[in-house]
């Protein structure tokens, strides 16, 4: 363990935040940061749209679903795969439109996610805290039009970055050996697995100090993937061209 690894193995969310800004000099570094992270076939699909507009952040934390740390937080940063300008370079190439192919989509959204977790990561090294924001993409048609998304760009989640208020207690990850196989998928320990991490999340829970609960890991976390179905999505991503083939 170093302190790399050390500082990964503390991240926690951060959605409260003091006031104090974030300069624009250690924001670009961050950025920066971000951009560092490895990219398929270096296309660096992404763009970031920083939202200062006040009244633009209402919008989006109300398109979130009420989500008030999108208002208050230093930053708030729109993380958008973007394959605009690498469909302008394959005009420009002769290697015509982009057709909207489902890889394409597949790169430039872990190309976004690689990109976004690296700039969280360079964020919590210098004291800042922060939280992805998921809930952008319950209404992603009226983000991406506060926002003036193009063609060929999604947003795909949003980051609050702020200096910290209030730090939550580290959730345990699942044991390394859950989701570490050898040479093939073990299906036969997913059962097995599962139900001992809901023991042990169960026995973290009740033992929070400040914020108790009475729940294991897989009821509240099958309650909100099963409600966060976004149906949505498919249509509004043909639309902005990508998954059409
Ligand atoms: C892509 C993504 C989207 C997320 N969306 C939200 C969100 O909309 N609102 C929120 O409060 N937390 C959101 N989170 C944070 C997760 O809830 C959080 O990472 C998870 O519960 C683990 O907690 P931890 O980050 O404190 O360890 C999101 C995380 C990821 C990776």
């Amino acid at each position: 363990m170093n302190e790399v690894m050390k500082l990964m193995q503390e991240h926690s969310s951060v959605r409260s935040y003091t006031n104090k800004k974030i300069s624009k000099e250690l924001l670009e570094q961050l950025v920066a940061s971000g951009q560092a992270a490895a990219s398929s076939s270096f296309i660096q699909a992404y763009s970031i749209i920083r939202v200062l507009d006040t009244e633009k952040r209402k919008i989006i934390a109300d398109a979130a679903g009420g989500q008030s740390w999108i208002i208050d937080a230093a930053e708030f940063m729109l993380m958008c795969a973007d394959m605009q300008r690498i469909n302008y370079a394959s005009s420009k190439n002769g290697e015509g439109e982009l057709k909207g192919y489902t890889e394409h989509f597949i790169a430039a959204t872990v190309d976004t996610a690689l990109m976004a977790q690296n700039v969280l990561l360079a964020a919590e090294s210098m004291g800042l805290g922060g939280v992805f924001i998921g809930g952008i993409r319950n209404n992603p048609q009226r983000v991406a039009k506060t926002l003036g998304l193009p063609k060929h760009v999604y947003p795909a989640f949003g980051l609050c970055l702020g200096w910290p208020a209030h730090k939550n207690a580290v959730k345990p990850r699942m044991p390394v050996a859950t989701v570490l196989h050898q040479d093939s998928y073990d299906i036969d320990a997913v059962a097995a697995n599962v139900d001992a991490y809901d023991e042990a999340f169960a026995e973290y829970y009740g033992s929070r100090g400040n914020n108790a609960k009475s729940s294991n890991w897989s009821a509240p976390t099958t309650r909100a993937i099963q409600g966060k179905k976004r149906e949505h999505m498919l249509e509004f991503l043909k639309n902005q061209g990508f998954l059409k083939c």
